[in-house]
């Protein structure tokens, strides 16, 4: 990872956040993408710190953070070109933001789904789209996309994700083949319950809406988990870490679980 250039995408918290964590420490450059600026700077300071206590002083120089929105072109345009003028390439792309809203078919709104066709297909699209020349020309590039386990497994009130996500594994394994011959690799992450900020929340508000108490709502997430409890940030970050490695050369196309066994489909 030395050396290397990597935009992690909704790195200001959860999965994201330890992504660029483990990148920073394995001496890659990073840029650091959020909408909320505050907490962006926030967590940089929080990422650089710990690593330099580990006696790694340089890694104030290799992280950056560009807030901006992954549903607006033009700052996506804007993390991008500040990544190039900084650090003079991207040899890495971490496709990663929010979840789109949960739902069932029957309340969704046209609007809803466009939203979610912003957020989740066409910030996979324009990101790729923009740093696939700088990939080309090194002839060597990672694009990782986190998605969810409702891409192999839908989940039942989850139609927008359980419907856009196909899209960004559909786009994924087509440019893995047109662009194996690059050097460039292209794999999805499908993360079963992980303990982030947003399992969080969501628990709170389930368990405000079904009378229960916060730990009863916390435990409804790994009921159907065959570990028997939720995954680690760091756990993720590890495996996208991997992929992003020099050691993951020959794998692309690949839609990898992190699940605890979740998802009860044999292949
Ligand atoms: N946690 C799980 O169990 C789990 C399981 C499967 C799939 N997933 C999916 O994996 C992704 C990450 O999950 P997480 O739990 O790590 O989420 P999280 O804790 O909510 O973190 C999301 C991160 O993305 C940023 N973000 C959100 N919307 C953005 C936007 N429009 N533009 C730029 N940044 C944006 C957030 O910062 P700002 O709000 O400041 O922008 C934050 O840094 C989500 O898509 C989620 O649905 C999560």
């Amino acid at each position: 990872m030395k050396d290397k250039v990597a935009i992690v995408c909704g790195s200001s918290r959860g999965m994201g956040r330890a992504i660029a964590r483990k990148f920073a420490e394995s001496g890659a450059k990073v840029v650091m993408v959020a909408r909320n600026e505050e907490n962006l700077l926030q967590s940089m300071r929080e990422i650089t710190s710990e690593i330099v206590q580990n006696g790694d002083k340089n890694v104030m120089n290799r992280v950056m953070a560009v807030p901006g929105d992954v549903t607006r072109k033009e700052d996506i345009e804007r993390v991008v070109r500040e990544t190039v003028e900084e650090f003079g390439t991207v040899h890495i792309l971490v496709n990663n933001t929010g979840g789109p809203p949960a739902g069932y078919f029957e309340e969704l709104t046209d609007e809803d789904w466009y939203r979610a066709v912003d957020l989740t297909l066409m910030s996979v699209v324009r990101f790729t789209r923009l740093v696939a020349p700088y990939m080309k020309k090194q002839n060597w590039g990672r694009i990782i996309n986190m998605t969810s386990m409702s891409v192999k497994q839908p989940i039942d009130n989850l139609l927008l994700s359980n419907s856009i996500r196909l899209a960004v594994v559909g786009l994924a394994k087509t440019l893995a083949l047109q662009w194996a011959k690059y050097g460039i690799t292209v794999n999805n992450v499908a993360p079963g319950p992980i303990y982030t900020e947003r399992i969080k929340e969501l628990s709170w508000a389930r368990a405000k809406k079904e009378g229960i108490t916060y730990e009863e709502a916390l435990n409804l997430w790994v009921k159907e988990v065959p570990m028997g409890r939720m995954g680690q940030t760091k756990e993720v970050a590890e495996l996208v870490t991997f992929l992003a490695s020099e050691h993951a050369g020959y794998i692309t196309g690949t839609t990898i679980q992190i699940d605890g066994g979740a998802i009860k489909y044999v292949l």
